[in-house]
């Protein structure tokens, strides 16, 4: 349903966001010549340099957000998946970000699934990836964090490792590896994610399992890290109620909404070409709708104190904002910058904050305001 405010949201005095830079579309046409696996190697490799260019911070009191706790500059964060290995947090301030996750990592090291299992869609500013959770593994992570400095705040995202043999009790011993490998590091906060659907076992549906892995990481966390649960935007109404229920009974501080969707509704891409790629989850602005319901759903079912970050095809200031209105204290992106570049979050806190000046709110009062 449309609301008053809503409409006045997509109002003509809406302010608009700069433009992808010129610099940027010239960069990205040779960029997108690269296999994306080896586009995103590059990315990574030139990002202490790209962020040492581009240096600049948006600093304004409304933009501040608190988190479970946690007192953010600001409430753009990189989402899990884009610096998994954790080669990035001495240099993500200089993007503008106010937060950033590792990961996921996970238990043991794996290569993934075979490839190719990551593609652009160019036409939707879409990915659809079924990378499979490879990464360097939570030993050698936390050895390398351990050395690194954290320019913003960092939570590490944890998944299962991706072997079939691992489920079960296994599952859950490997996740409390990576718990305890990581939990005396001085990061933030740690985000569980069981929603992963380019898994063996896909997402986790184990209510049982879930509770085992939550009671597990409570026991080992003499430290209080606020942890976070990543759902899933594909979860049946049953799992999210009982995925939110598991996490009231452990003391979860909050989610992130949300992960990738196996759905491929809505895409301009031509249906033969998507069927080409094959499986895998499907992120970037032709998710946004769902990982909206997500946020707006979690935000009925979760309790006052619980948090929200959202997450899924945010791509511009607006987009920030309308998770905050939707209950959102805090939004996460990683498609979007493959599209818009890596002073994309500087371009989206501009429009974020032009859009709060608008209608006289800072973030903290905004979250949630849809529901008002
Ligand atoms: C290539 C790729 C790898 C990802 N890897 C992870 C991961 O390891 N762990 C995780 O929790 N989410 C992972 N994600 C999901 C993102 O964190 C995010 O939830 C999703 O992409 C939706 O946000 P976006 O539309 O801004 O990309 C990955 C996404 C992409 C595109």
């Amino acid at each position: 349903m449309t609301t008053a405010s809503d409409q006045n949201f997509e109002g003509v005095d809406n302010p608009a966001m700069a433009p992808t830079p010129g610099w940027y579309e010239a960069l990205r046409v040779s960029l997108f010549q690269f296999d994306p696996e080896e586009a995103h190697k590059l990315a990574i490799q030139f990002a202490p340099i790209a962020a040492g260019w581009i240096g600049k911070r948006v600093v304004d009191k409304r933009l501040r957000t608190s988190v479970a706790g946690l007192e953010l500059e600001n409430p753009l964060g990189l989402a899990a998946g884009f610096d998994k290995n954790g080669h990035l947090t001495g240099c993500l301030s200089g993007f503008g970000f106010g937060f950033a996750e590792v990961g996921s990592i996970t238990g043991q090291s794996t290569g993934g699934n075979p490839k190719p299992r990551l593609f652009r869609l160019v036409d939707d500013e879409a990915v659809i990836n079924r990378l499979g959770l490879n990464g360097d593994g939570a030993d050698a992570i936390s050895d390398r964090l351990a050395k690194s400095q954290f320019s913003i705040p960092i939570g590490i995202n944890i998944a299962k490792t991706n072997l079939p043999a691992i489920n079960g009790e296994l599952a859950v011993q490997d996740m409390l590896h990576s718990f305890s490998s990581i939990k005396d590091l001085p990061v933030s906060f740690v985000t569980l994610n069981v929603s992963c659907p380019n898994t063996h076992e896909g997402i986790l549906k184990e209510t049982e399992e879930l509770d085992q892995i939550l009671a597990g990481v409570s026991s080992l966390n003499s430290r209080g890290l606020p942890i976070f649960l990543k759902l899933s935007p594909d979860s049946s109404p049953t799992l999210l109620e009982s995925s939110v229920e598991s996490a009231n009974k452990f003391g979860v501080k909050g989610f992130i909404l949300g992960n990738t969707t196996t759905a491929r509704a809505g895409l301009v891409t031509a249906p033969a070409r998507v069927t080409e790629m094959g499986m895998g989850g499907l992120s970037g602005p032709p998710l946004k709708s769902k990982a909206l319901d997500l946020v707006r759903n979690v935000y009925r079912l979760k309790s006052a104190e619980q948090i929200i970050i959202g997450c899924g095809g945010v791509s511009s200031g607006a987009d920030a904002y309308e998770f905050i209105r939707q209950g959102a204290s805090a939004v996460e992106l990683y498609t979007a910058l493959i599209y818009g570049g890596p002073d994309l979050p500087l371009r989206m806190l501009k429009e974020l904050l032009a859009l709060l000046e608008r209608d006289q709110l800072d973030v903290q009062s905004a979250v949630g305001s849809a529901h008002r």
